[in-house]
């Protein structure tokens, strides 16, 4: 019999759990559950003899790939790969998989949820603002970004995105303005919301530039990773700039200097909180779960990211 190592040190909600182990049971496979787990020592105990593994943000380093003797495919239950060691895995002969477009509407209400706190001045009972009339830039139109689309219009917002692997007809079709470059995008919108991957292109390409060309009462909205932001030029920015703020689900690494600095002028989530729905974790998981499956029984490989 298979084993699927279920890791997740931030774990799935029950239900989800529920969902994932039933399609596993009924395919004739064993599911592991290491949840909530505090060491990295659990995660290579635990990988030791299983087939394949679920997992969300955790670690897939070489070291875990290596522990894992038996394994055969890594599944990130959600979007983001960079918590995976591609190259190991490719020479382990490891499959790794995301299950893309599962948890994106969570993401992008989790965007409009903080948008909305910071725009009613963190429920104070001070005046705030409202978000019709407002421009909002998507940065990258994926699987989030459509759904940021689609809750922004709802709003009453112009939409601007820009994204060079996605044609202009698709985005004029959803009501989106397609923007040629990413400085018009920033130029263009008092919002931008991240929805770009992180990777060695990506990383720390939010810059000083591009944050100083935003409109007046700037609010740049962090959803994807904190690891794309420059932070040394946010703090920068946010000096020189009274009117810009930050939102970020989790927090940067420069999260004292702004707490210290710049009160009322940003929000973080203590923990990364975007896939945190039952429907996101349901959702991923099952995919997840029948990927494995159709991996093993169907050699089913669409999904492989390595
Ligand atoms: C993703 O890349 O899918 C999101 O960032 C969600 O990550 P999580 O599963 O760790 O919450």
């Amino acid at each position: 019999m298979k084993r699927v190592l279920l890791a997740t040190e931030k774990p799935f909600a029950a239900d989800a759990v529920i969902e994932i182990e039933k399609i596993a049971k009924s395919s004739g496979y064993e599911l592991v559950r290491l949840e909530n787990y505090k060491t990295k020592d659990e995660l290579l105990n635990a990988v030791k003899d299983v087939d394949a593994i679920i997992i969300r943000s955790d670690i897939v380093d070489k070291e875990v790939i290596e522990a894992g003797k038996n394994l055969k495919i890594v599944v990130r239950a959600g979007a983001g790969y960079d918590n995976i060691d591609l190259n190991a895995a490719t020479e382990h002969n490891v499959v790794a998989m995301n299950t893309p477009g599962q948890n994106s509407n969570a993401v992008a209400e989790l965007a409009f949820g903080m948008m909305i706190y910071h725009a009613r001045a963190f429920f104070s009972g001070k005046s705030g603002s409202e978000l019709r009339g407002k421009t909002i830039g998507i940065h990258a139109y994926g699987n989030v970004g459509k759904y940021v689309g689609m809750i922004a219009k709802g709003f009453g917002m112009k939409i601007y995105a820009f994204d060079p692997f996605v044609d202009d007809a698709l985005m004029h079709a959803d009501g989106v303005i397609p923007v040629k470059s990413v400085e018009e995008l920033y130029k263009n919108c008092q919002y931008v919301s991240l929805h770009i991957p992180a990777n060695e292109k990506t990383k720390k390409s939010i810059n000083k530039d591009l944050m100083m060309l935003m409109p007046k009462n700037a609010v740049l909205v962090n959803t994807a990773r904190k690891e794309v932001i420059s932070e040394v030029d946010l703090l920068e920015v946010m000096s020189q700039r009274k009117d810009f703020a930050y939102l970020s689900d989790i927090a940067p690494d420069c999260a004292a200097e702004m707490t210290e600095k710049f009160p009322g002028r940003f929000f973080f989530t203590p923990k990364k909180m975007g896939a945190q729905t039952e429907e996101a974790n349901v959702n991923a998981g099952i995919a997840a779960i029948k990927q494995i499956i159709d991996f093993f029984e169907k050699g089913d490989v669409r999904f492989k990211v390595n």
